[in-house]
């Protein structure tokens, strides 16, 4: 997933940033709906001016993330949580 974030008479450049980490959510959830399973990570590589020249990424372009999409053999770990209640805070 490639951020092509700039400045725009319309949409702030953040909105735009955030757009990207949207779309790539949504594919890891669709994946995940249709029964495959997904993994979005970035890595050194998503930072590298030589792997993004090679995709041919332009100056003012970001990888957002590459989605890792395939068939499940098992059921991923999950890892320890904290408790919602000391995480969550409610309004009112
Ligand atoms: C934008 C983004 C980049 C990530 N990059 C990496 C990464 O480079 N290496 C990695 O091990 N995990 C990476 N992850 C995975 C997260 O560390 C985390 O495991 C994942 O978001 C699932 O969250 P959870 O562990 O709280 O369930 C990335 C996740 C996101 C959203």
């Amino acid at each position: 997933m490639v951020s092509r974030a700039a400045p725009h008479v319309k949409i702030p450049e953040w909105e735009q940033v955030l757009s990207s980490g949207a779309a790539a959510m949504n594919l890891v959830i669709a994946a995940n709906a249709l029964g495959f399973g997904a993994a979005w990570l970035t890595e050194w590589y998503a930072y590298d001016r030589g792997v993004l020249d090679a995709f041919g990424l332009l100056p003012h372009e970001r990888i957002a993330g590459f989605v890792h999409i395939g068939r499940p053999t098992h059921a991923p770990q999950d890892r320890p949580r904290p408790a919602l209640a000391d995480i969550v805070t409610r309004f009112a």
